[in-house]
């Protein structure tokens, strides 16, 4: 038996000092030391010994657990020192090589004018409100009196969503869900995107909207007139005048859209303007009596004045872009004018 432990032992001190990693390290632990391990089997065969035999032979049995196991504990903190050796090397930094430029990030302009605009009605004491961006088809059209099949709806190219849901044409669907949730006065904002069936040089099927709404008892036009003037003056400069041009929109009536006096030329007549000296910023009206009713508000009681306007519509303007399709390009090179 002696000469059979001794060669064992030095076969598995070869085994544990050829090891070249942890995990083959924990594999020779468990054949030779665990429960079932071949030292373990020895030591079950101590009985087939005479008597006599027995205790050498159980002390050269431990004897050489506790020497393989040592061997192994010293190759695992061996192979742990290289492990962490080779960590370090491997993210060791060269600091003397030139460094990579990581050009910084900012705000896309659409956003930026968005915030711009939301902080000038919040100057006048308007409230952000938001509303879902895939609508029924009652808010986005029904409860703004365009009722189906009403040629009305034909002004705004619609995408269908299946259960009669539809991605929202305008932002204007916002007011009758405030209108539904509180009693009047409201004087809010409603920013966000709205889609359309639409695509040219100065169409986009996804664009933004800021919707606008203001009730309580006799509001008239004038604050409506005042309230845009502000808003261009603060956007564009004092200087730049606004007319109202009578319209239509089925939820307002009056209704107008709002032209501001052209920004690139100041009035005098250029390309932009079709030489009119005018440009076209947005709708509004006052909104109509059918709109109160279908949100319980007593048309008799209260009036109000409602106004869209669109998001890259201001942009185009505010940066003397004339392809909104630029700002959703993401051509970097156009992006980082900004
Ligand atoms: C409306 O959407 C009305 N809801 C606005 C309104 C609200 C009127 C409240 C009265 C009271 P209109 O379809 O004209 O109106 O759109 C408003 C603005 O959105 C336009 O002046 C234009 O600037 C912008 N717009 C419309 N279609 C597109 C498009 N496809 N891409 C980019 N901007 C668009």
């Amino acid at each position: 038996m002696k000469a059979d432990l001794e060669g064992f032992i030095e076969e598995a001190l070869l085994e544990v000092s050829n090891a070249s990693d942890l995990k083959r390290l924990q594999d020779l632990k468990v054949r030779y030391l665990g429960k079932k391990g071949e030292l373990t089997q020895l030591l079950k065969t101590l009985g087939s010994l005479p008597e006599t035999e027995r205790p050498a032979a159980g002390k050269r049995i431990n004897d050489a657990k506790v020497q393989i196991d040592t061997a192994i504990q010293k190759a695992a903190d061996r192979l742990k020192e290289v492990e962490k050796i080779q960590t370090i090397e491997s993210r060791r930094i060269d600091v003397t090589l030139p460094g990579f430029f990581v050009p910084p990030g900012h705000q896309h302009p659409i956003n930026t004018i968005l915030e711009e605009i939301c902080d000038i009605f919040a100057s006048l004491g308007f409230r952000i409100e938001e509303g879902p961006e895939v609508e029924d088809d009652y808010h986005n059209f029904e409860a703004l009196n365009i009722p189906k099949e009403h040629p009305a709806r034909d002004m705004q190219d619609t995408f269908y969503v299946e259960g009669g849901l539809v991605l929202r044409t305008h932002t204007s669907p916002v007011q009758i869900r405030v209108m539904e949730r509180q009693p009047p006065p409201i004087r809010i904002i409603a920013p966000g995107k709205v889609y359309r069936c639409d695509s040219d040089q100065t169409h986009t099927p996804m664009f933004h909207q800021v919707e606008g709404l203001l009730v309580d008892r006799r509001v008239s036009m004038a604050e409506l007139k005042g309230t845009l003037e502000a808003f261009v003056h603060a956007m564009f400069g004092p200087e730049i005048p606004i007319r109202l041009r009578p319209s239509f929109f089925p939820f307002t009536e009056p209704s107008a859209e709002i032209d501001m006096g052209c920004v690139i030329c100041r009035g005098k007549g250029c390309s932009a303007c079709k030489r009119t000296g005018w440009i076209e910023i947005l709708g509004a009206g006052m909104v109509n009596p059918r709109v109160f009713e279908f949100c319980g508000y007593d048309p008799g009681e209260f009036s109000g004045f409602a106004f869209g306007l669109g998001v890259e519509r201001v942009a185009m303007l505010k940066y003397g872009i004339d392809d909104l399709r630029l700002f959703f390009e993401n051509d970097v090179r156009f992006l980082e004018q900004f």
